[in-house]
């Protein structure tokens, strides 16, 4: 009688076992209907069956199942959906993942182009990727099929964009028809290798977006602080290129979505607020728009109206009669033409998303010298650059052609050494000269007039002016990156004294907290504390150096001169764990 009690106990315990033990595998024979789940291990998404909006057309795909239960990251039958709840998604001994209707008809199989599994199973994986592989055999080079290969309108982390230049093929995301509609629409996310590759949004064949080309740190177009929990990555190879990135820390869930309008939004799953908080969206402003003033023109967000013709270039308009005409679309053109042989010289321009790179040549053990030499030997190139920023710089990247969709921001960006004419030159130079003997004379009037404060306005603005001339003897570029004052304020609940962890030799130390949940320390640094400018670049570039387990990283700097500031202390504050720094802050 026990026994069999015993025997009944466990017949119920395997029945309940069975019945709630969430699968992230099928094996041949074995099927999900709709209405079944698959669970990833670590119970991060989920896949199944589901109907996008008010939409009632049923599609397999995958969604998040511990946050935001519901946003679907990738969709099977993008463009051919089950009319009913009879779907049935189903494996066979070749590996095929098929998805059957109620007639048997097949509305969607995937393609394998290996069929050498001994025994395959479809697996969803706790990165969101749903890959077909051999049973025993988990490395993802050797999978047979995988969801990763495939992108929808999201780009999640460990997720690679980009071209196989061996087979031909390309991994790119589109955007979905519209919220109802997961059928490709007409926006793609991807590397685009024509020249030095870059990534980009398109319209079809036409370039909405340029998220910019590599320089071995970020993507040109996104210069500001690199976010510490990110590490992108773009690999180039004779084989393939591609893009890629990584969470830091696996707790974050964050997205690329390329949305129904083009649009491209970072987002981080906000716990607190149980919300996506859109993180970034690069394209935000009319400088975003590819090639918004045209060739040989620089936009830049600050200013009014925001295109301007580099030095050397005028602006060239559609007719004689529209010369003032605000139309950009026809960019500048040079005032001087090129001599060519001998007679041009190069102008060094900072600050800048670099121009299109489709009509580039590169090569990463040229330096910079010996890639001016390359551009002034052929007629046809018109600018040059570093390929790659870390180290101080090295490689070259030569532009033939027109210089398209450059944008000057007003914090961090590259050098670009842009090719004129002599004569254009030295009319630049020149002028250049005149300015600056015009603000010494302002600068001797405001010093008759001061107060305490203008004095010190003034000091500091000498002070702006040579932190900014160290930077332009170019061997900075120090791999840090810069964080705006506010930023730092927030993290340290505005420096309260609640938050110091100690005193540091040359300022308090407090403990801060990024929004993204980061722990750091800040160390404020106050004008008596005796380190001038000089000795704060000095220690920032010891610290950063320095990799030892029981020192922390640094991963951050921010300088601020602040006139308003009535105690007169210059606030600086230093963020400790590893990344990259550039001083033009
Ligand atoms: C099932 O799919 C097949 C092939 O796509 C199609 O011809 C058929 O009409 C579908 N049946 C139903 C009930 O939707
Ligand atoms: C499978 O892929 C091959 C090569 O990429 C292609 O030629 C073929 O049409 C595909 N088959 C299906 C059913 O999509
Ligand atoms: C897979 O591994 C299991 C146990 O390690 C083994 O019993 C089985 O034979 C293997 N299958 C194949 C196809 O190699
Ligand atoms: C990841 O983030 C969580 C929550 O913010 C934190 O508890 C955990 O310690 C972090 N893990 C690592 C390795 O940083
Ligand atoms: C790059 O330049 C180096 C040095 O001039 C040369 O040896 C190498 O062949 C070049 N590579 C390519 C791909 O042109
Ligand atoms: C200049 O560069 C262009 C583009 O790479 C090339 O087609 C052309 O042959 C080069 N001209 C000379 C004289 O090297």
């Amino acid at each position: 009688m026990e026994a069999f009690l015993m025997e009944l106990v466990l017949c119920l315990l395997l029945f309940f076992t069975i019945r709630t033990w969430a699968i992230d595998t099928l094996t041949p024979g074995q099927s999900i209907k709709d209405g079944e789940t698959l669970v990833s291990a670590g119970g991060s998404f989920e896949l199944g069956f589901f109907s996008p909006g008010n939409s009632k057309s049923r599609y397999v795909g995958i969604w998040y199942k511990k946050v935001s239960t519901g946003t679907v990251v990738w969709v099977a039958n993008r463009e051919n959906l089950v009319s009913d709840a009879s779907g049935v998604l189903s494996v066979n001994e070749k590996g095929i993942l098929s998805i059957m209707n109620g007639t048997k008809g097949i509305v969607w199989s995937s393609n394998t182009s290996r069929n050498s599994a001994e025994e395959p199973i479809a697996q969803l994986l706790d990165s969101g990727n749903f890959v077909v592989k051999d049973r025993n055999d988990s490395d993802s080079e050797n999978f047979l099929w995988q969801s990763f290969d495939r992108p929808c309108d999201t780009f999640l982390p460990g997720m690679k964009i980009g071209i196989n230049f061996v087979t031909g093929s390309e991994r790119h995301a589109s955007s979905w028809k519209n919220t109802e509609d997961p059928a490709p629409g007409i926006y793609t996310y991807r590397v685009d290798s024509q020249g030095y590759p870059q990534v980009v949004v398109k319209k079809g064949a036409d370039i909405l977006f340029r998220a910019g080309s590599w320089n071995g740190l970020y993507l040109t177009g996104s210069p500001l602080p690199v976010n510490p929990l990110y590490s992108f990555e773009l690999v180039l190879n004779e084989n393939e290129v591609y893009y890629t990135y990584q969470v830091q820390n696996n707790s974050i869930y964050t997205r690329f979505l390329l949305n129904p309008s083009g649009l491209i939004q970072r987002t981080i799953w906000n716990e607190r607020t149980n919300n996506w908080e859109v993180y970034a969206t690069s394209q935000s402003d009319q400088c975003s728009i590819y090639a918004y003033c045209g060739s040989y023109a620089t936009c830049s967000t600050n200013e009014s109206p925001p295109c301007k013709c580099l030095e050397g270039f005028i602006h060239r308009s559609a007719s004689p009669r529209d010369i003032n005409s605000v139309d950009w679309s026809y960019g500048c053109t040079r005032r001087t033409p090129l001599a060519c042989h001998g007679g041009d010289s190069f102008l060094r321009k900072t600050g800048l998303k670099l121009p299109d790179t489709s009509k580039t040549w590169a090569n990463i053990s040229i330096d910079l010298k010996e890639c001016e030499k390359l551009c002034l030997k052929n007629c046809s190139c018109t600018a040059y650059a570093n390929l790659d920023v870390r180290g101080g710089g090295h490689g070259c990247l030569l532009w033939f052609g027109d210089l398209i969709d450059i944008i000057e921001f007003s914090e961090g960006g590259q050098d670009l050494y842009i090719r004129l004419a002599t004569s254009d030159l030295n009319h630049i130079r020149s002028k250049g000269k005149l300015n600056e003997k015009l603000k010494a004379v302002i600068i001797a009037i405001s010093v008759i007039i001061a107060s305490g404060m203008t004095i010190l306005a003034l000091l500091l603005y000498v002070q702006k002016i040579r932190l900014r001339n160290t930077g332009e003897h170019g061997k900075e570029d120090l791999e840090l990156p810069v964080f705006d004052f506010t930023t730092i304020a927030t993290a340290t609940n505005n420096f309260s004294s609640n938050n110091i962890l100690g005193q540091g030799g040359f300022g308090p130390v407090y403990k801060g907290t990024l929004i993204e949940g980061q722990e750091i320390a800040v160390k404020r640094l106050s004008k008596n504390s005796g380190q001038g400018l000089e000795e704060f670049k000095n220690e920032v570039t010891l610290i950063s150096k320095l990799q030892h387990r029981n020192l922390v990283k640094l991963f951050g700097c921010c300088i601020r001169k602040d006139e308003k500031i009535s105690n007169k202390k210059q606030i600086t504050g230093l963020a400790y764990t590893n990344a990259y720094c550039r001083w033009n802050c």
